[in-house]
This record gives C-alpha cells, sequence and structure tokens, in this order.
C-alpha cells in the first residue's frame, strides 16, 4: 500500500540545545547509564540537541580513573547505541567525560564533586548549570540529596540551575514516599526535582496526549456515555532478568502499577489541560490518581489479583524455571510477578466506566497496550442480527512492541445478504515514520536540560498513585498467597484474573489483533 507522505501541521520548530551544563551521574558504572544515559546524550549530541558547552561526571563506588571510564564507555557505547557512533562525534564526546570513584556516603566525594564542577565550567563552559542524574538504589536518593546540599552544589541563582532526576522506584509506599519527599525538600525546591518515568519518554506514550487533544473527533466521545470500558495490559515475555533481589522487594505491583501504569490510566483519563505548561497538564493527571475510587480490604479482595510464574515457556519453546528458582529469589518466596486490578475513576466523565489493568512477568507475548472498548450500537437496525453479534467499537493504542492505534468498526461483508463483520483501521507508527533509533531518554533529559518538566512526576502525583496502591499492599500482606505459583509461565496470568473481567462479563484482550 502507497504510504501518503506526511504532512507536519507542527509549527516546524526544530529542537534547540539544551542549555550548557555538566551532568553528573550518580551510579554511573551501571546498567541505566551504559545501557540509556550514555547513548542518549550522544544521540542528543548528534541530533544537535545537546549544548556544545557540556561535560559528564560519573560517580561510582568502582575504583576507576577517568581514563579507564572513558575507555569502558567507548566500547560500551558502540555495543549499545541504536545509532552509528560517528569517531569525531565520539571523540568530542568522550573528551568531557570525566569519572570520580567514591562512596555516595562520604562527604569527600561530594568536596571532589565540587572541585571538578569547577573545573568543567573552566573547561568546558558548562556556566554553574548542574544537573543530578540518580541513577543508583533507590535507598541512596535522600542522601546523595542531603550531602549535595551540605557540599553547597544545589542552591540556584538566576543565570544557575541545578536540577536532579530521580529514578523509580520512588518510595515503597505512601509513607516512604512521603517521607522521601520531605528529606528531598529540605534540600531542594520542587521546581528541582524531577521524577523520571521512562515510560514518558515513549514516543507512543507521549502520542496518547496528542492523539487525544489534536483531534477533534474524538474528545466528544471519550466518556461514560460512549466508552464501556478501558483495559490496559502491560505483558513482558521476560523474568525478573537476574533481577530477583530487587523483585523480592518490590514485586510486580510497586514495579510497574503506580508508575507506569498509572502514568497511561492518567493520559487517557484526564480532562484536557488549559495548556501545555509543565503544571497545566500534570495538574489534571494528578486529578485522575486522587480521583481514583479508594479501595476498601473487601474491595481489595473482589478487585485485585495477584500471580506468581511457575515453570514454563518463553516465547515459543525455551523451557525456563519457576520465579521461586530464579537467583536471589526465596524458595518459598511469596512476592508477585502478575497484577490485575479494576478501578473505577469518581468524576463525571468517568463514573461507572471500568479500567482493568494488569501486568506481568513471563507472558506469552511482550505486549502494551491500551484498548478503549465503546459501547455496542444501542438499536438493531439489521434484521436477523442480533444485537450481541454487533461488534462494539474499538480503539487500540498499542504502545510497544508494535507501535500504532487501530479502530474495529461493523461493516457490511460483501454477498447478497445483508450479514455484518467488524473490520479495522490500522495506523502503524513504522509505516509513515520509520524507525526511531532512540533510547527513549533522549527526550526526558533534553526537556531537563531546557527546564521543561511536563513529563516528570510531581511530588503530588507520586504520593497520589501511592494512595491508590497501599490499600492493597496492606491487604496483601496481611493475607499472605496460599497458591503461588499459579500461573506457568508463557501463560496470561492466574485464572482469577480472567474471573476478574469476566464476572462483569468482560474477557481480556489477549493479543486479540
Ligand atoms: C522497569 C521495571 O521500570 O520497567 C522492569 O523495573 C520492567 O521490571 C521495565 O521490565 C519495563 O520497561 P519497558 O520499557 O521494557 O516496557
Amino acid at each position: 500500500m502507497a504510504i501518503p507522505a506526511l504532512m507536519d501541521i507542527s509549527d516546524k520548530v526544530v529542537g534547540k540545545p539544551g542549555d550548557p551544563c555538566a551532568m553528573v551521574i550518580f551510579g554511573a558504572a551501571g546498567d541505566l547509564t551504559r545501557r540509556k544515559l550514555i547513548p542518549a546524550l550522544y544521540n542528543l549530541a548528534k541530533y544537535n540537541l545537546l549544548s556544545r558547552e557540556f561535560a559528564v561526571i560519573g560517580v561510582a563506588r568502582n575504583e576507576m580513573s577517568t581514563e579507564q571510564f572513558r575507555d569502558k564507555i567507548s566500547s560500551e557505547t558502540r555495543e549499545f547505541t541504536t545509532t552509528d557512533v560517528s569517531p569525531d562525534l565520539w571523540e568530542w564526546f568522550i573528551r568531557r567525560v570525566y569519572y570520580i570513584s567514591g562512596e555516595f556516603t562520604d562527604g569527600n566525594s561530594y568536596l571532589q564533586l565540587r572541585d571538578l564542577l569547577k573545573q568543567a565550567e573552566k573547561d568546558h563552559g558548562t556556566r554553574s548549570n548542574y544537573l543530578y542524574y540518580l541513577a543508583t538504589a533507590p535507598s541512596f536518593f535522600g542522601q546523595i540529596v542531603e550531602e549535595l546540599g551540605k557540599a553547597g552544589i544545589t542552591g540556584e541563582a538566576p543565570d544557575q540551575w541545578r536540577r536532579v532526576i530521580i529514578e523509580k522506584p520512588f518510595g515503597r509506599d505512601l509513607e516512604s514516599a512521603q517521607a522521601l519527599n520531605r528529606q528531598l525538600r529540605r534540600v531542594l525546591s520542587e521546581n528541582q526535582i524531577y521524577r523520571i518515568d521512562h515510560y514518558l519518554g515513549k514516543e507512543t506514550v507521549q502520542n496518547i496526549l496528542a492523539f487525544r487533544f489534536s483531534n477533534g473527533i474524538f474528545e466528544p466521545v471519550w466518556n461514560r456515555r460512549y466508552i464501556d470500558h478501558v483495559q490496559i495490559t502491560v505483558a513482558e515475555t521476560v523474568g525478573v532478568e537476574g533481577r530477583g533481589g530487587y523483585y523480592e522487594q518490590a514485586g510486580t505491583l510497586r514495579d510497574m502499577v503506580p508508575n507506569h501504569i498509572f502514568q497511561l490510566v492518567s493520559l487517557i483519563a484526564m480532562e484536557p489541560p488549559i495548556s501545555f505548561e509543565a503544571d497545566a497538564v500534570r495538574d489534571e493527571q494528578a486529578k485522575i490518581l486522587h480521583a481514583v475510587q479508594p479501595l476498601s480490604p473487601e474491595e481489595v479482595l473482589s478487585r485485585t489479583v495477584r500471580g506468581q510464574y511457575g515453570e514454563g515457556f518463553s516465547g515459543n519453546s525455551t523451557r525456563v524455571p519457576a520465579y521461586r528458582s530464579e537467583p536471589d529469589v526465596a524458595p518459598d518466596s511469596r512476592t508477585e510477578t502478575f497484577a490485575a486490578m479494576k478501578l473505577l475513576i469518581d468524576n463525571w466523565r468517568w463514573v461507572d466506566v471500568p479500567f482493568y489493568i494488569r501486568t506481568g512477568k513471563r507472558m506469552p507475548h511482550r505486549h502494551t497496550e491500551v484498548a478503549i472498548q465503546f459501547r455496542r450500537a444501542p438499536f438493531v437496525l439489521f434484521r436477523d442480527t442480533p444485537v450481541e453479534k454487533l461488534t462494539p467499537n474499538l480503539l487500540v493504542l498499542s504502545i510497544q512492541p508494535e507501535e500504532g492505534i487501530s479502530l474495529r468498526f461493523g461493516a457490511k461483508m460483501p454477498g447478497p445478504v445483508m450479514r455484518l463483520g467488524a473490520v479495522d483501521m490500522n495506523f502503524k507508527y513504522m509505516d509513515y515514520f520509520g524507525s526511531n533509533p532512540s533510547t527513549g531518554y533522549e527526550r526526558l533529559l533534553h526537556d531537563c536540560m531546557v527546564g521543561d518538566a511536563t513529563l516528570f512526576q510531581r511530588d503530588d502525583m507520586v504520593e497520589a498513585g501511592w494512595k491508590v496502591v497501599n490499600p492493597v499492599l496492606d491487604v496483601w500482606k496481611a493475607l499472605p498467597p496460599r497458591n503461588f505459583p499459579n500461573y506457568a509461565a508463557g501463560s496470561w496470568g492466574p485464572p482469577e484474573a480472567d474471573e476478574l473481567i469476566g464476572r462483569d462479563g468482560r474477557h481480556w484482550r489477549n493479543g486479540d489483533k
């Protein structure tokens, strides 16, 4: 099929480079730095979105010199970058990279850092703007910020900014998230704090805003009058990928729901913001999270499901072990690797429209989608077509790995008699835009460098997310699961998840086309 030329309806604003700055990565020897952060910085430089007055300072415990760190990331970037590495540009980049070996808890590391930041200013013109990226274990977040404060390198002035990007998980429940917010706020003001959720770096997640608010035809039907229910699935084929130690503490609910899945829920359900200013958008997202109906302990039992995978298959045929046999996992672990919930949003737009969400490890396909199921046509116009056979309209926003949007509607099947079938109108990103060789972190890093916090979580949003999840954590803790493992690796989760939605006369779209 010939694809029509894409019409560029934007203002053709070519992105401007981020502000001059020095970026300090805590946890620089880790996986995130190697796989995402350095490749993303390189890509920004390639697209001319990184200031030429820039430097990176890696901080980690590992003993290494700057030269060794440069060698390490030079070889790793060639492995992990999604684009070709140009020798000249890499040479420019690597000359701006430094390393400090030190403990995050040791004040001396921060004094060394302060000196190096000053030096970078002289050598690379970074102008006293500092971006701290905390890619460490969450237990260090609060202390690193305190130490930065003590070293006197967090204060802003009219011509100098200091911002901190904090990775997830932000707390492990409401209380700890509140405590962490308080700890950070003793040193930083809220507008210096950028709580990152990498889901918001995904093009298809950002496109939810574009889809909803740049098209006139969907908004009038985007409500309880026309929508029957919403289904959000985040299915992964991977297991815990060697992260058993972390996962035992977290579990799927904490790992995926208050952050990634609630981002999707709030973008789908929010009211149109009055502008695309960061706080205008985040105010509307926060209102949705506040409007999610709190679950009583009884409702936790009837509206949530947890699961843990047993042995089974990954993909088509590879045999994989049970969660309890993964490294660093207790043989009698009660940690969930699957969670499903039915949420209700108490506002005029959504009252009585269930949002079913589910996420799990070791599902049959890697598949993230938001499916919006519309109500059935109210009236059977066509004789001999029982109303149950009329397919309701369905809008599916596919987030990954396929990226696209499809709309299902009824159509007459060819032939002499009137028979109805369902057809799909499909838009695939790939067909229009080709592949997008980015790590997903470029946009977020660039936004932080220009001071745009729209795609970062505000303190109240994080706390509102935990408020929804907290009662579930409490009940699950009080009533340990008896039947784990309760789904086989390579299946769609425990049967209770089907019952959860089945009780309402609905069913999950298990990768249905
Ligand atoms: C992370 C979780 O935040 O997101 C992981 O800690 C999960 O457990 C990952 O696998 C999923 O991200 P993506 O981008 O692969 O969907």
